[in-house]
């Protein structure tokens, strides 16, 4: 009789204490896993080879997380990636490892200000955090006003993303550029519409535009 109380205690115990203990953001482990990203990606997430390597820093964590599953389950098709996201490399807590470490990584638009006691490395790896993506041509005024009306429902209104919805500021626009092509093409379904949903409905000039304001504003808010 007095087993089940006791054994019911344990048991609740147990499970209470598994729930309340959040999982900590595991810094060293996201550091070191993204040793291996970095070789694609650059140290600091910033990406690299204009674009070719997207910038991962900053990017929102429900993202990446959804992304990084989506390549391991060969929905995005990524072929350098493939090798680093198969299961045995990338099972589930190191996606959250990596994702939440990449999510805090911040990269100043300007050189910080230094201190009169900072040392020449400490003043050259802040530099290197630096990350500006070149302007590009287009017509700013109509880039803002279309992804005012048609993208910053999803991506905010200063294009930083939220949620599982992408940052687009501060990203490669070569990159960004490739991705609106294979959405295009419904090589990656973009939102609920499917394939290309929303780009599917305006003109290349629209994106053009779209893509040079982005570039227009990165200098505010950090
Ligand atoms: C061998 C090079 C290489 C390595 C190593 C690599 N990546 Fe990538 N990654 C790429 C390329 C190339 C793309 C762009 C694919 C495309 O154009 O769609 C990419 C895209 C991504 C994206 C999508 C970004 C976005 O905005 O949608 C994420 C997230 C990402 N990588 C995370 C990682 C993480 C985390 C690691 C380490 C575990 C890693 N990558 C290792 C080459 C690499
Ligand atoms: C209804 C919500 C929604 C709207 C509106 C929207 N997007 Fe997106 N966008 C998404 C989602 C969700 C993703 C990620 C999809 C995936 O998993 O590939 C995305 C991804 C992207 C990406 C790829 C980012 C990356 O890092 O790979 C680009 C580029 C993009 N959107 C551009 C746009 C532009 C430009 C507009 C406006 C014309 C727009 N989006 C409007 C939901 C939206």
């Amino acid at each position: 009789m007095r087993i089940f109380p006791i054994r019911f205690f344990f048991l609740s115990f147990f499970l209470s204490a598994a729930g309340v203990v959040a999982a900590p953001v595991d810094e060293e482990k996201g550091k070191e896993i993204n040793g291996v990203c970095a070789a694609c990606h650059g140290e600091f997430g910033q990406g690299g080879k204009r674009g070719e390597y997207p910038r991962i820093a900053g990017q929102r964590a429900a993202y990446l997380k959804d992304q990084l599953k989506s390549f391991r389950a060969r929905q995005r098709i990524n072929i350098p990636m493939y090798p680093y996201t198969q299961e045995r490399e990338l099972p589930d807590e190191d996606i959250e490892a990596i994702a939440d470490y990449l999510a805090a990584i911040q990269l100043p638009t300007k050189p910080p200000a230094f201190k009169a006691g900072d040392d020449a490395l400490t003043r050259l790896r802040a530099m290197e955090k630096v990350m500006i993506v070149p302007r590009v041509e287009g017509n700013l005024e109509h880039g803002k006003a279309v992804y005012q009306k048609a993208c910053a429902a999803c991506h905010a209104e200063d294009g930083r993303g939220r949620g599982k919805f992408p940052l687009l500021v501060g990203q490669y626009t070569n990159y960004l550029k490739k991705q609106v092509d294979s959405y295009l093409k419904g090589e990656r379904p973009h939102d609920e519409k499917g394939a290309g949903g929303i780009l599917n409905t305006l003109a290349e000039q629209d994106i053009q535009d779209i893509l040079a304001w982005l570039t227009s504003i990165q200098d505010s808010g950090q």
